[in-house]
């Protein structure tokens, strides 16, 4: 709380602030911005616009800062029917914007189609998912615009066909473009507008290919957005902390964050749901959100009170084994170690 009793309003981060400048017509950092400044910080903040759903937590590359590869939760898609269920829930509170990406990738999902549809049909007003673009053809993507979607990020995160591949774990690079080219002149004829973008993390290995990759997509979409590789909620301790967090993390408090189990959980990046918190084939939306776990969970961001979550790792960088906040919906332990030297880039091996 401020002085004045109100709950305290969130300060932008400075990469948002120096991105919003130099990017006058970034829709993307102007929405990330947004859902910054929007949160308020109670324990039992109203319903918020926005929800992301995992449709599926399975993926077909292996980014080399991303920690979905480290995942062991098994990989399923979400019931369909338990979507609708939510879907249906969530409108009625008030919520008009879905994202169906989560951590995963959402083409994986062969029910993408019919999500999307449902929510047009429910009267969703932005339906949008991120997408390393690989999986499905010219098909796929036309049903995907045709079912109602309102905006579609691809991932490409290389310049040219090899540093894509050294990034993605996939020689993709040309797929993927194919698709976007595909994809920027379908949508002209799509009944609702359609946004396109493209994103780039930024590591070592891939900074010096950001131009080729600016001169080979501009004409194609709306906009690129490039961001530099963090600490994925706290997963990959080679990489920084975000610097996209606000000083205390925006997410609880103004995101509804779905796993493909349907549970509600605090961010859409926690692959072993350690931050999973009620799980909705048993309590309703609305109950959930306000809830006495979701609540105490607010009330550990609001006072700092976060050691032993993986909300730790991801603020301070610490490199701690998170405990699940709620171990009976499913403790799936740490990250695979297995291979994380073969495909972590960013920081040098010491
Ligand atoms: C986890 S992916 C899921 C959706 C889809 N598979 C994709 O790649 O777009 C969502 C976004 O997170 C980004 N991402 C993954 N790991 C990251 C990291 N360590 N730092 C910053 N962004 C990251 C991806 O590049 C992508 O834009
Ligand atoms: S960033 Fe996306 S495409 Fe890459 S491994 Fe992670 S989920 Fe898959």
């Amino acid at each position: 709380m401020n002085d004045s009793g109100k709950p305290k309003r969130l300060a932008l981060p400075k990469l948002i602030e120096e991105r919003q400048k130099v990017e006058e017509s970034s829709r993307l950092w102007d929405r990330y911005a947004e859902s910054i400044e929007n949160a308020v910080l109670s324990e039992a903040p109203p319903v918020p616009n926005t929800m992301l759903v995992e449709v599926a937590n399975i993926c077909n590359h292996k980014c080399a800062f991303c920690a979905y590869p480290l995942m062991t939760r098994p990989s399923q898609v979400i019931d369909p029917e338990l979507f609708k269920d939510i879907a249906a829930q969530a409108y009625e509170l008030g919520v008009r914007e879905v994202g169906l990406h989560g951590g995963s990738e959402p083409l994986a999902c062969k029910q993408l189609e019919d999500h999307i549809a449902t929510c047009r049909d429910l009267g969703f007003s932005y339906i949008y998912f991120s997408t390393n673009g690989s999986l499905g053809d010219e098909n796929r993507f036309k049903g995907i615009m045709d079912s109602g979607i309102h905006s579609i990020k691809f991932s490409i995160n290389g310049g040219d066909r090899e540093t894509y591949k050294k990034i993605h774990g996939r020689d993709h690079f040309e797929k993927a473009l194919k698709n976007l080219a595909f994809v920027s002149e379908y949508r002209k004829s799509c009944p609702q507008e359609i946004r396109l973008s493209v994103s780039f993390v930024e590591v070592p290995e891939n900074a010096a290919s950001l131009p080729a990759l600016q001169k080979a997509v501009t004409h194609l979409v709306d906009e690129i957005f490039y961001i530099p590789a963090a600490n994925q909620a706290g997963q990959m301790l080679n990489l920084p902390i975000s610097p996209t967090i606000p000083d205390t993390c925006h997410i609880p408090f103004n995101q509804i964050n779905i796993t493909r189990e349907g549970y509600l959980r605090g961010c859409c990046n926690d692959y072993q749901n350690k931050l999973a918190m009620v799980d909705l084939n048993e309590v309703s939306l609305k109950e959930a959100w306000a809830g006495e776990h979701f609540r105490s969970f607010r009330r550990r961001h609001l006072s700092g009170d976060l050691v032993g979550t993986l909300c730790q790792n991801c603020i301070h960088g610490a490199n701690d084994l998170a405990a699940p906040l709620r171990p009976e919906l499913g403790d799936w332990g740490a990250l695979r170690e297995d291979d994380r030297d073969v495909i972590q880039v960013g920081i040098p091996k010491t």
